[in-house]
């Protein structure tokens, strides 16, 4: 028997969420045509496909939830986001769903893209009036003022995830999988933000006993790799990540290295070259962590042709093009920024019309 919240609006609200969940089911699992690769099978977990248009919807489904559940939320309760990302766009989401304010404080040079994207949703912003890193503190001091919630996902996505329960993406791509060919797949390969996803898909398949094992891809300027590959828990680089929603310059408490098999360090310019293969060829509208993905998809998928393997191997598009239009995707936007896809391209190329690869 399940029991509902003592308090009304609370148990309303959290029908919602759920219900919420259910009506737009599983985001599309896609085969990502690559006939050279014979007996291997790569697909898309596509989470544009959300309502919020990224995996981020999940995570601030979640958090809102649990913030519901321990009353921290109520029914007059402003929500505050500390980013212009996509935690925001989820954020201004689910707020007007349950008919909650929300304001997000953004750093300074946040795409007007993106701002339109949350006031499209019906939230607010402001620009942080201290640097970058002081965004989170003046966010929380924000909500303080206000007696709001501050969505603090660097430290709660990852509980709040694991507390919500099903369907976990991982259900939902074991699932999908169960007609295709190879159902467990070999890799599920993912990017790490707050580290909640690679942690919620590594613990289904430790819990599960799957022989899947779980690879992160992790961008230049990321502490991830290095804490991963010395097992160093308080690693930082103190730089950004230029592959939006992945790649922290800090190791962010829900980063789980235990149950991630392998990270995969990609440069950038791999990523840029690998994303407009993507878009160019395979007519997939997907944003820069994808590009990240498929450079570890190609490496992965190597190593498996290298072994005489088969299998499938899964990655995924955590948010969509539309944001990109005027960054990542124009090539002028790359060049000003020092990035060179160039030495990159033809090694994605080659792996995609004859599935060899000679990029490492
Ligand atoms: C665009 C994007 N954002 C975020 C993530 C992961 O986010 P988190 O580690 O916060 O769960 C991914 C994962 O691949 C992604 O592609």
């Amino acid at each position: 028997m399940t029991s509902e919240h003592p308090n009304a609006w609370a148990a309303a609200a959290i029908r919602r969420l759920r219900a919420e969940g259910r009506a737009h089911g599983p985001t599309p699992l896609r085969p990502l045509p690559l006939p050279a690769l014979r007996d291997i099978e790569v697909y898309l977990k596509d989470e544009s496909a959300h309502p919020a248009g990224s995996v981020k919807h999940r995570l601030v489904r979640a958090m809102f939830c649990r913030a519901i559940a321990s009353g921290r939320i109520t029914a007059d309760t402003t929500v505050v986001a500390a980013t212009g990302g996509a935690v925001a766009v989820a954020g201004a989401h689910f707020a007007r769903l349950l008919d909650l304010s929300f304001r997000a404080v953004v750093p300074a040079k946040t795409p007007a893209d993106t701002l339109v994207r949350i006031e499209r949703e019906g939230g607010r912003w402001q620009p942080a009036e201290q640097p970058p890193a002081a965004v989170q503190q003046e966010a929380r001091a924000l909500a303080e003022r206000l007696g709001g919630h501050f969505l603090d996902h660097f430290t709660d996505a990852g509980p709040a995830l694991a507390e919500y329960g099903e369907p976990t993406i991982a259900d939902e791509i074991f699932e999908q999988l169960r007609a295709e060919p190879h159902p467990v797949p070999a890799w599920i390969v993912t990017g790490a933000g707050t580290g909640a996803t690679s942690a919620s898909i590594g613990r289904h398949l430790r819990h599960h006993g799957h022989p899947t094992r779980l690879a992160v891809v992790d961008p230049e300027n990321s502490a991830y790799f290095p804490a991963w590959a010395s097992d160093c828990r308080d690693y930082a680089t103190g730089m950004p990540s230029r592959i939006p929603g992945i790649g922290r310059p800090r190791t962010e408490p829900g980063f789980l290295p235990s149950v991630i098999d392998l990270v995969i360090p990609v440069p950038d310019g791999a990523s840029i070259a690998a994303l407009r293969w993507l878009h160019d060829t395979a007519g997939v509208p997907a944003g820069p962590a994808a590009g990240t993905g498929l450079w570890g998809v190609c490496h992965l998928v190597s190593r498996m042709r290298a072994a005489g393997a088969r299998g499938s191997v899964v990655s995924l598009v955590g948010d969509h093009a539309e944001p990109y239009r005027n960054t990542h995707l124009d090539p002028e936007w790359v060049r000003t920024r020092g990035l060179d896809p160039g030495p990159y391209a033809d090694a994605v190329e080659r792996f995609a019309t004859t599935g060899e690869w000679d990029a490492g």
